[in-house]
C-alpha cells in the first residue's frame, strides 16, 4: 500500500531539512511543473479527481479553473493554504506540517504556480507553535535554494510565501472569514458570489486550499493522475488521512486508500474498543458531522458514501462514543464549543446555539423538562443551511440532530430520572 503523504514522516516527526528532502525526490515535481506550464499543471490536477480535504470535498482542479488567467487577468493573484485546523478531534494537518514541512511548502509553490499567483500565504492555527517553527525554517531554506523569491529556478516566475499565524478563532478557518483575518479585520464570512477565485484577498483573485489537499499536489504532478486515481478504492482520487480518538485501543492517524470502510478504520487501525467499552457511534469527520453507528460500519469513507446515510466525510478524523460516555454530556461539550466560536453575525447562530447549549446543560444537570426536547427539536429544524450566513451553525447542529435520532431515549431518561444516568 502506497502512502505518499506520510512517506517522509519519521515516527517522532523530526522533519527532513532541505537537503534530506531533496535526496528523497523533493522539489523534483516543482522543477517538472515549471517546464509543463500552469495550464498543464491545472489539467493533471483536474484529471486526478483530487477533492479538497478541508471538509467540503470541492474538486480542486475545477476550483482553479475559475481563476482568471493570462495577460489580461487582474493582479496580484493570491494562493492561501488553510492551516487553521481548529475542528475538534482533528490533527491531520498538524501531522503533515510538523513531520514534512517542505512537502507543504513545495505544494504551496505548485498550487500558486498553477494559478499564476505572485503571493502565497500559509494561514496557521495559533496553537501550532512547533509547526510555525518548522514551516518558517522550511520557507527560509526554500528561499535560499531559489525555490521561492524572484526568478525561481531561472524560469522568470516570481513568488513570495508568507507564514501568517492566526489570532485563534474557529471562524478563521472558513475561507472568507480567513481572508478577512488575513486583511487584518474581524473574521466574518463574506457573501458569495463573488467567490474568492475572482474577488478574494483585497478583492483580487484568490484560491484557498487545505493543507492535506496541497500536500497531494506534488505527487500528482510527479506520478500522474492515473496513478493518483489508482490509490483510491472509490471514485474520489488518492489516499486519505483518517484518525480516531475516544475509547479505542490505538487512537491515532493513518494514511489509507480513500474509501476505506468505517469498520476497517475502527477495528483494524484503531484496534477496536478498549476492553469493557462498547461502540455506540462516532462523529466521523470532526465535531461538525452527523453520527454514524454500528449499522454504518461497511460504509466507504469517501465524499460520496457517508451522505447516503445522513453524514459526511468531513476531515476524516473520528470521535468515538462508547457506552460508558453520556451522549448528552458529549453534545453539551460540542455545543459549548460552537456557541463560543459563533462570530455573532446572524441571529439563528448567535442566539440559537447558546440556547441549545443552556438547554443541554439543564438536561445534563437534572433540571431538564419534557418541553426541553421540543426546544432542541425546534432548533434542529431551524438552524439549517440557507437559514444562517455560513456553515458554522448547520455544522454545529448536525451532531445534535443525529444524536437526537440515535440516542433520543438517553436524553429522555435524563429528564424522567432527574439527572445523568452516567454520573
Ligand atoms: C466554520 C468553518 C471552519 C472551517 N475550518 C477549516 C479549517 O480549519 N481548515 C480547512 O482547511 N478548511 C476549513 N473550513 C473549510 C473552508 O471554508 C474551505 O472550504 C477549505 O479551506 C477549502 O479547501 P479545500 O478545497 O482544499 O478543502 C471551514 C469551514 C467552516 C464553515
Ligand atoms: S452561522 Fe452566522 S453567526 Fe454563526 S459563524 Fe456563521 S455567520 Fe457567524
Amino acid at each position: 500500500m502506497e502512502t505518499p503523504l506520510t512517506e517522509n514522516i519519521a515516527p517522532d516527526r523530526t522533519p527532513l531539512d532541505l537537503r534530506g528532502y531533496e535526496a528523497k525526490g523533493g522539489y523534483a515535481a516543482l522543477r517538472q511543473a515549471l517546464e509543463m506550464g500552469p495550464a498543464a499543471v491545472q489539467q493533471v490536477v483536474k484529471d486526478s479527481n483530487l477533492r479538497g480535504r478541508g471538509g467540503a470535498g470541492f474538486p480542486t482542479g475545477m476550483k482553479w479553473s475559475f481563476v482568471p488567467m493570462g495577460e489580461t487577468a487582474r493582479r496580484p493573484k493570491y494562493f492561501v493554504v488553510n492551516a487553521d485546523e481548529m475542528e475538534p478531534g482533528t490533527m491531520k494537518d498538524r501531522w503533515l506540517m510538523e513531520g514534512d514541512p517542505h512537502s507543504l511548502v513545495e505544494g504551496a509553490i505548485l498550487c500558486a504556480y498553477a494559478i499564476e499567483a505572485e503571493h502565497a500565504y500559509i494561514f496557521l492555527r495559533q496553537a501550532y507553535e512547533l509547526c510555525a517553527e518548522r514551516i518558517g525554517r522550511a520557507i527560509a531554506e526554500a528561499y535560499e535554494a531559489c525555490y521561492l523569491g524572484l526568478n525561481i529556478q531561472d524560469t522568470g516566475y516570481n513568488l513570495d510565501l508568507h507564514l501568517h499565524v492566526s489570532a485563534g478563532r474557529y471562524m478563521c478557518g472558513e475561507e472568507s472569514g480567513l481572508l478577512d483575518a488575513l486583511e487584518g479585520g474581524r473574521a466574518i464570512p463574506r457573501a458569495k458570489p463573488p467567490f474568492p477565485q475572482t474577488a478574494g484577498l483585497w478583492g483580487m483573485p484568490t484560491v484557498v486550499q487545505n493543507v492535506e489537499t496541497v500536500c497531494n499536489v506534488r505527487h500528482i504532478v510527479a506520478k500522474g493522475p492515473e496513478w493518483f486515481k489508482g490509490l483510491s478504492l472509490t471514485e474520489d482520487g488518492g489516499t486519505k488521512l483518517y484518525g480516531a480518538s475516544g475509547k479505542v485501543r490505538r487512537p491515532g492517524l493513518w494514511e489509507l486508500p480513500m474509501g476505506t470502510t468505517l469498520g476497517e478504520i475502527l477495528s483494524e487501525h484503531a484496534g477496536g474498543m478498549i476492553e469493557g467499552h462498547k461502540f455506540r457511534g462516532c462523529l466521523p469527520g470532526g465535531a461538525s458531522t452527523s453520527f454514524m453507528t454500528e449499522d454504518h460500519l461497511d460504509v466507504a469513507m469517501d465524499f460520496t458514501s457517508p451522505p447516503k446515510v445522513g453524514s459526511r466525510l468531513g476531515t476524516g478524523t473520528m470521535i468515538v462514543l462508547d457506552d460508558k460516555t453520556c451522549p448528552v454530556g458529549m453534545m453539551l461539550n460540542v455545543e459549548q464549543f460552537f456557541a463560543r466560536e459563533s462570530c455573532g453575525f446572524c441571529t439563528p447562530c448567535r442566539e440559537g446555539l447558546p440556547w441549545v447549549m443552556r438547554t443541554l446543560e439543564a438536561i445534563e444537570m437534572g433540571r431538564g423538562k419534557p418541553s426541553d426536547m421540543d426546544i432542541l427539536d425546534h432548533h434542529v429544524a431551524m438552524i439549517r443551511p440557507g437559514h444562517t450566513f455560513c456553515a458554522l451553525a448547520p455544522g454545529a447542529i448536525d451532531p445534535l440532530d443525529s444524536a437526537l435520532r440515535y440516542f433520543r431515549e438517553d436524553f429522555e431518561r435524563h429528564i424522567t430520572e432527574g439527572g445523568c444516568p452516567w454520573r
